[in-house]
């Protein structure tokens, strides 16, 4: 009898599903759900406050090798899924502005960053019964993964989910400026010279255009079924 999955890695661009997917995922299974954006996200807010930008590699590693970053379960209902606390603030609405998006994928491509925050991931991933969502999770993180999907969706599909998101939560960016924004930042994260974007050999690649997340969820359901499978 196989076992069923206990390590599932996430990977894929900026709204492709990927957070949609592993949550309801990780309910529908009990495991962990791990988000390893808002680590990269957390630094870069941490960064912009103390220095007002992230063109110093060697301050910012060196505030990344410090910074206690920590997720917990959520502590408000303003429609978060967890709570982000770094440094002991409060800061998990402060990482999803415009300009930690703007430099994210800069702070994100630091060694010395990527190699403190992939420490601490891996750690949580090793426990196991976790869904692990990122861009390097199958690749680099935690490549001994039961189960790797890699989720895809068009930019311009992706463009219109973060539009519709940001403008709920009372942003007023428009379409055109977060399709270029989000074209720059798939550009630096999948040609950086450390764990680019880019699927793992071994993974299962979807594209997330046109379908629904509860169709996305029983499609990757099924795929635990069969690998669980005599
Ligand atoms: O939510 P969204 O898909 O927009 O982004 P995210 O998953 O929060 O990740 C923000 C940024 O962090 C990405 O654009 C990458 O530059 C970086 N990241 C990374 O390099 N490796 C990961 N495992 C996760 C995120």
């Amino acid at each position: 009898m196989k076992k069923k999955p206990e390590i599932i890695a996430i990977d894929g661009p900026a709204a492709s599903g990927k957070s949609t997917l592993a949550e309801k995922l990780a309910e529908a299974l009990g495991y962990l759900y791990f988000d390893t954006g808002v680590m990269y996200r957390a630094v870069t807010l941490a960064a912009l406050e103390a220095f007002h930008c992230v063109d110093d590699e060697g301050r910012v590693s060196e505030l990344a090798e410090n910074l206690q970053i920590d997720v917990r379960p959520p502590s408000k209902k303003d429609g978060r899924k967890f709570d982000v606390i770094s440094a002991g603030e409060d800061v998990t609405w402060q990482i999803r502005s415009p300009e930690v998006d703007a430099n994210v994928s800069r702070v994100s491509a630091y060694a010395r960053v990527r190699k403190a925050m992939t420490a601490q991931q891996r750690r949580i991933g090793q426990r196991g019964r976790v869904v692990m969502v990122g861009r390097d999770i199958g690749t680099v993180v935690l490549p001994e993964a039961d189960l790797k999907i890699y989720l895809d969706a068009s930019v311009e599909e992706r463009a219109r989910r973060r539009f519709v998101e940001q403008a709920e939560r009372g942003g007023n960016l428009s379409y055109e400026d977060i399709l270029k924004a989000m074209k720059h930042r798939d550009r630096y994260d999948a040609s950086r010279a450390i764990a680019p974007m880019q699927p793992a050999n071994d993974a299962l690649i979807l594209c997330s255009d046109g379908l629904t997340a509860e169709e996305i969820l029983k499609k990757v359901l099924e795929l635990v079924r069969q690998e669980s499978e005599p």
